[in-house]
């Protein structure tokens, strides 16, 4: 077994967070200013479309200093917006430029021109906007990246919009709250189950006149200024890069691991929850707000883990957690069940195949479910030390390189440069709490 963790470590800004920090910042009459930890390269897409627009943004001494341009002030870029792996880049941009009179491209890297967009399409076009994407004739229905966006034909302006969204996505709600911004009526969406609420808690806080009921929002932009005003924020840390130290300090015996200023939403919070159905060493203490986010401070310790059968609303509150989940139940005692995370499978990688890849490569038995995993624990002795693929899913090569912690001998996890999309110091963080982690480039690796 290898050394314990032990230390208090900075974890990156909030990735969904700061996306909406800097989309709004740009869109709001003055200079805003976001603060919060390094940005990763998602985040660096969504601030190069708007600089591509326009925006004028520089960082000055850790603080990004952004000169809005107002609802209004958008230009049509020269060049397709590039949004690299990022899928909040694409889909809120989405529902930003379904509302200008110019047109615009999106293109996304091979993982994202995958990645279902009729889902964000189909909504905005009811109101108005005009969106094509390439035909997806595996899917019927669906379209891809590239995406073609505008210009909104006359009279110029979106519709009110009713909407129930199939599936629980935050993206989905925010572009279509993000597009209300710029329509005559109002905006209701409802989803099956409450998706994340960064963007709802950001335009409030912005006095966007919006209300939520239970899985409902609503967005009634009678009587609003119809401006946003500039804003500072300081972007909490992001609860899901902090998981990936929070479960390595679980499953690394003997460790002790300090996250502070890390996001507590709870529309976020459901690995916490249920690592704690688990028997998990979790202590987090509430430390305030930050433009309408609880922010905390998070102490983890290693524990003994017992296996839970888990789905429905937490695991939606977990959905970018499910794969560093998966590390918990292969060292919890018993089977562990994770249910209704379909979804997992149009993310960055389909992330139930990677993960079950994963733990079999690691010599944990593993089921696929079509919307879930089974996962033996194995809660004594090493894992089997394994080279793992990442797929170029930055949470599938996290996963794998806590799971190497645990494992008998090297473990070599390659194409790792997709880490910097969320957590560009990873394996430096790591290294910092005591673990022996290395990264060494190898052919075909970038
Ligand atoms: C995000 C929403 C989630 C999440 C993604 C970030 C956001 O996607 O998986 O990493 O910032 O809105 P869906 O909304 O598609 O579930």
């Amino acid at each position: 077994m290898r050394r314990p963790l032990v230390g208090s470590v900075p974890v990156p800004g909030d990735k969904s967070i700061a996306h909406r920090a800097i989309l709004l910042a740009g869109l709001a009459s003055g200079t805003s200013r976001v603060t919060g930890g390094s940005l990763g390269e998602d985040n660096i897409a969504t601030l190069g479309a708007l600089r591509a627009m326009g925006v004028r943004a520089a960082e000055e001494d850790g603080v990004l200093v952004v000169d809005g341009v107002g609802l209004d002030g958008l230009r049509a870029p020269e060049v397709p917006l590039d949004c690299g792996n990022s899928g909040t880049t694409m889909r809120l941009l989405c529902g930003i430029l379904a509302a200008q009179r110019f047109a615009t491209e999106l293109t996304g890297d091979a993982s994202l021109s995958r990645r279902p967009m009729a889902r964000v399409a189909a909504p905005l076009r009811l109101r108005g906007a005009r969106i094509e994407g390439r035909i997806d004739t595996k899917r019927p229905g669906e379209i891809t990246a590239p995406l073609h966006i505008g210009p909104l034909p006359a009279p110029h302006v979106l519709s009110s919009l009713e909407y129930e969204t199939p599936v629980a996505s935050a993206q989905v709600k925010s572009a279509i709250l993000l597009s209300g911004l710029w329509a005559d009526g109002p905006t209701y969406v409802r989803e099956p189950l409450v998706s994340r609420d960064h963007t709802e808690r950001m335009l409030a806080a912005l006095g966007v006149p919006l209300r939520s009921v239970g899985a409902m929002v609503e967005l009634h932009p009678a009587g609003w200024s119809g401006t946003l005003p500039a804003f500072t924020i300081q972007v909490p840390g992001d609860l899901s890069a902090a998981a990936f130290l929070i479960v390595a300090a679980q499953i690394v015996p003997e460790s002790r691991v300090d996250v502070r200023r890390v996001g507590l939403n709870p529309t976020r919070t459901g690995l916490l929850e249920i690592l704690r159905d688990m028997g998990g060493a979790l202590d987090a203490q509430a430390r305030g707000d930050e433009l309408g986010e609880p922010i905390g401070d998070v102490r983890a310790a290693s524990a003994k883990l017992e296996a839970v059968r888990t789905g429905g609303e937490v695991v939606t509150r977990a959905i970018d957690e499910v794969p560093i989940l998966c590390a918990l139940a292969a060292r919890a005692r018993g089977r562990t069940e994770i249910l209704d995370a379909a979804e997992l499978r149009v993310k960055e990688s389909d992330r139930l195949a990677a993960m079950a890849s994963v733990l079999a490569a690691f010599g944990v038995k593993v089921e696929e479910r079509p919307d879930g995993l089974v996962i033996e624990g194995v809660p004594d002795g090493p894992l089997r030390a394994a080279t793992v693929p990442s797929r170029g899913d930055h949470r599938v090569a996290m996963t794998a390189a806590v799971l190497g912690l645990v494992a008998d001998g090297p473990t070599r996890v390659t194409d790792v440069g997709c880490i910097a999309t969320s957590f560009p110091r990873f394996a430096g963080t790591l290294r910092a709490l005591g673990a022996d982690v290395e990264v060494v480039a190898s052919e075909g690796e970038s």
